[in-house]
């Protein structure tokens, strides 16, 4: 066996990782909890192949630029390190949604792609190891080798920085409606970001709140409490941009259309709908709603004729093998 497909969901957090305690082993500043994006994903194949003399990534079907094959490059080294390969791999792959703006690709992405080439190589993991693997590639895809709402624990040593589920995926209806503003790819990437949030007089805050905001997020989500989730969730949303908005350089990700979204969202909310909103390392809005208000919710969205398009989706699953050979 020597070939593995992977199939991987982005997902989004609701508490945020902000910044790195060490940057090399991405082990984040504070924990964070998100939800996995069902609908969207990722599907990645890797070969293992000795006769190769360097590894060839395709995505979505063209030959990948230098940047993302380092990134795949440095990930697989750690990955041969681990299992002890001898080999290089062509990896292809392929997402259903756009990349680089505010949809975290880099989450299924290295979800998949560790999944994948674990599986090529023959071996299993536990999620636990499959976790703290996909953390060195990028923070967030930690987050999206487990099932449904995910808790990803901060720590000090590699294995311990690992993500479980919090709660599975049917516990709660959530959907996540994305408003999408713009599909260019954006300015600052978030690994440039991590390195910069301590230049923030404000990270050091954002950081001491976040395993308060963090309990309360999962109690409210046990609960079922939609209220007291929105205020958590927008509140940490906020924090997160005020530290990107007064790190140096100053990273600005909102752009007029992502006010004038989260005000509405706020109006909706105030009107009775269950929707409150939250924002990656980019313009686009993701509105969480309760899964008996997403109609209502869209059309709203909708009538606002500012979004570029809607991006629906549910409570997904975790990091999948779908096929080997
Ligand atoms: C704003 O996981 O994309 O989406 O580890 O450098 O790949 P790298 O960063 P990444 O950062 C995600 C930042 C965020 C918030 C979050 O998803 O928690």
């Amino acid at each position: 066996m020597n070939t593995a497909t992977a199939r991987a969901h982005p997902n989004i957090a609701f508490i945020k990782y902000w910044g790195n305690r060490d940057h090399e082993l991405r082990l984040p500043s504070n924990s964070s909890v998100s939800m996995n994006l069902s609908g969207l994903f990722t599907e990645t194949t890797v070969t293992w192949d000795p006769a190769l003399n360097h590894d060839r990534l395709t995505m979505n079907g063209m030959e990948a630029q230098h940047d993302a094959t380092n990134r795949v490059v440095r990930h697989l080294d750690a990955i041969r390190n681990r299992f002890n390969i001898h080999a290089h791999a062509i990896i292809t792959t392929q997402n259903n949604f756009p990349t680089g703006a505010g949809i975290a690709s880099s989450a299924s992405a290295f979800a998949a792609l560790t999944v994948a080439a674990i599986a090529a190589s023959g071996q299993t993991v536990s999620e636990r190891e499959a976790s703290t693997l996909a953390r060195l590639g990028s923070g967030s895809a930690s987050r999206s080798i487990p099932s449904g709402y995910v808790e990803w624990h901060a720590a000090d040593t590699h294995e311990d920085s690992f993500a479980e589920t919090a709660f599975p995926l049917d516990h709660w209806h959530l959907t996540d409606i994305i408003a999408v503003i713009s599909k260019a790819h954006k300015a600052t990437g978030s690994t440039d970001g991590h390195a910069s949030a301590k230049t923030s007089d404000l990270q050091a805050a954002r950081v001491a709140g976040a395993e308060e905001r963090l309990k309360r997020v999962k109690a409210a989500i046990a609960q079922r409490d939609f209220p007291s989730f929105a205020t958590v969730v927008e509140h940490d949303s906020n924090l997160m941009h005020a530290v990107m908005m007064t790190s140096q350089p100053p990273l600005f990700y909102w752009l007029p259309a992502s006010l004038a979204l989260m005000a509405r969202v706020r109006q909706l909310r105030a009107d009775g709908l269950r929707v409150c909103y939250t924002l990656d390392a980019g313009p686009n809005v993701h509105c969480i709603c309760v899964r008996d208000d997403a109609k209502a919710v869209r059309q709203a969205l909708e009538n606002l004729s500012i979004t570029e398009d809607l991006i629906v989706a549910e409570v997904g699953e975790g990091a999948q093998i779908i096929s080997s050979a």
